[in-house]
């Protein structure tokens, strides 16, 4: 039978509590990944999970977490974090039948091993599970930033040599990291990134938010407290007995909403304005959300509007909008006005799928229609609303970037092999070590060549960087041509040039992505999307006492598609930041 809806209160995770004496001028964390149970839905039966516990300074016996997911780090911009990460997962994993088949070649997209580009398990065959933690969207020094290669087994095999690895203090199941937090005020998040398996550790339930806030945004007068709420959106598919099943490369599962954590959730609400944070946390799924009113005659529209004064990387001017598309790793930060509601309405969050301009949005068909619903049934608790008006809000704006004539431009081709559909950048292996090197403090333009039909949320770590422009290409005629150039051989000659393939003149960004900090993008099927990132400058001053703080250049981090099945399946590669004497 379906699950019953709006049944579950929606959950709040809980935000961790910090010890401000371990580390001097920072806050300290101890984070530790562990197997528990939780319950979806109240009519499903516990599910055995992946979570993130921080210790609880004040009292030892009570970790915060929920055994789901993870708890929230609040942090204040620029005063530095330090978190030691222990893997105490069990030593099989929670989708074992997944890495066995890995093991007997087959990728997790595809059936067949495609060499070169065999998915590459960098452990040895009797180590099943590993983990590393990435703050995703932070401005963090490479030895803390978390990435495949940084992975580390619950039994203390480490993929590299690369963390931080303190003598005394720090275990070998163990990883202590150095964040800045010199970013803007945003709801970055932490997730798992281990090599080749991020995709089931992440499903297993190893995210959480990173919520920077700086004292100025006090005086914004947004909505605060129980009236801010962060909404982690993900889709899950359950085996009858309620545990969780992973079945993206099986079947089309019977994909069910969850957000943070519940299944089909409800939040009783006040006739107030509130602010919504949200992260698509799925896998794969995009969404297109809009706030549905019911009794569909409540309201003058049948749709609520609302307001966007956030993205990825932090405030921007307010926007009303009726709806919105996020993709995998995408924050929207939201105004909804409850004021206007009559009492005893129901708004839900729905799932629509709307004919956009360009097609093959992955997950973005009607079999999730229906994801949360807000029950406007409160009395006002403390007063009238006291917040500023979405419309008089003064935010801080986002110039645009403008490019100069000696920005240089970089070229990232998805491309999908043509027997063995594996995904890679510019027909590189993930493994191959960084041919991309860029001087620091430069600017650059990059371009997303899509000649797929299908939709990749983009993401490029450290930075933050602005959508330029798309413009669509013959994806056909590039593919063939690209297919050419590698099978004879990668002449540089016979590189497909760009502008031969152009069907159309230059598209401008989206008006939500417009005048945006961002850091992960839509990478639209058949197109060319252009970012512009203003500077490639790493957290080069070492902060005393803090492990892992300065960057050392060269320093190499990453980009890859937040699909994650199509991150685990090499649509990954490293680049590389040079010192001006490199
Ligand atoms: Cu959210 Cu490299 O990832
Ligand atoms: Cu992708």
């Amino acid at each position: 039978p379906p699950l019953k809806r709006y049944v579950d209160p929606l959950p709040t995770p809980l935000t961790a509590v910090p010890d401000p004496s371990a580390y001097p001028g920072a806050d300290y964390y101890e984070i530790t990944m562990r197997q528990g149970s939780w319950n979806f839905h109240q009519d499903l039966g516990p599910a055995t999970v992946w979570g993130y516990w921080a210790n609880n300074p004040h009292d030892p016996d009570k970790p915060t977490g929920m055994g789901y997911l993870g708890p929230t780090i609040s942090v204040t911009t620029d005063r530095p974090t330090v978190v030691k990460y222990r893997n105490e997962l069990p030593t099989t994993h929670l989708f074992q039948f997944v890495i066995d088949a890995i093991r007997n070649g087959c990728s997790e997209l595809t059936p067949t091993p495609p060499p070169p580009y065999k998915p590459v398990l960098p452990f040895p065959p009797n180590v099943n599970v590993w983990n590393v933690v990435h703050q995703h969207g932070g401005f963090t020094a490479p030895q803390s930033d978390g990435m495949p290669m940084q992975s580390f087994s619950p039994d203390g095999i480490h993929a590299e040599h690369y963390t931080t690895l303190e003598p005394g203090r720090v275990e070998r199941n163990e990883a202590i990291y150095g964040y800045t937090n010199h970013d803007r005020s945003c709801m970055l998040w932490y997730h798992d990134h281990g090599m080749g398996m991020t995709s089931l550790n992440v499903y297993a339930g190893l995210a959480g938010l990173w919520r920077v806030s700086d004292p100025a945004d006090e005086r914004l007068g947004l909505p605060r407290g129980e009236f801010e709420v962060p909404l982690i959106l993900q889709d899950r598919t359950f085996n009858p007995d309620g545990t969780l099943a992973y079945t993206m490369t099986l079947r089309e599962g019977e994909d069910t909403p969850v957000v943070n954590g519940k299944a089909y959730p409800f939040l009783a609400v006040e006739r107030r304005r509130y602010r919504l944070r949200v992260l698509n946390a799925s896998n794969e799924r995009f969404w297109r959300l809009r706030f549905d009113v019911y009794p569909r005659d409540a309201l003058p529209q049948p749709t609520l509007p609302f307001w966007l004064i956030g993205t990825d990387g932090g405030f921007r001017a307010p926007l009303q909008m009726l709806n919105f598309l996020i993709s995998p790793a995408e924050r929207y930060d939201l105004i909804v006005d409850f004021s206007q509601v009559p009492m005893g309405t129901k708004v839900r969050l729905t799932n629509y799928h709307a004919p956009v301009h360009y097609p093959g949005m992955p997950g973005e068909g009607p079999e999730i229609r229906e994801i949360m619903e807000f029950q406007v049934t409160e009395p006002l608790s403390g007063g009238t609303d006291r917040t500023r008006p979405p419309k008089e809000l003064r935010l801080p704006t986002v110039a645009p970037v403008k490019p100069k004539s000696h920005t240089r431009r970089r070229q990232w081709v998805t491309y999908q092999h043509k027997l063995f559909r594996t995904m890679t950048f510019n027909a590189m292996p993930f493994e191959a070590p960084s041919q991309d090197f860029i001087e620091e403090g430069s600017s650059e333009i990059w371009e997303y060549i899509n000649p797929n039909h299908d939709a990749h949320p983009m993401h490029v770590h450290l930075v933050n960087f602005q959508v330029l422009d798309r413009q669509p290409i013959d994806a056909v005629e590039y593919q063939a041509d690209y297919e050419k150039w590698i099978d004879g051989g990668r002449k540089s000659e016979d590189l497909p040039v760009l502008e031969n393939y152009f069907t159309g003149p230059p598209i401008p960004p989206d008006p939500d992505e417009a005048r945006s900090n961002k850091d992960t993008f839509k990478s639209y099927p058949e197109t060319v999307t252009r970012i512009i990132i203003q500077e490639f400058t790493p957290p080069t001053r070492t902060i005393a006492s803090i492990p892992g703080s300065g960057t050392k250049l060269p320093a190499t981090y990453i980009h890859h598609c937040h699909i994650l099945e199509h991150e685990d399946d090499d649509l990954m590669r490293p680049w590389t930041i040079l010192g001006h004497g490199d």
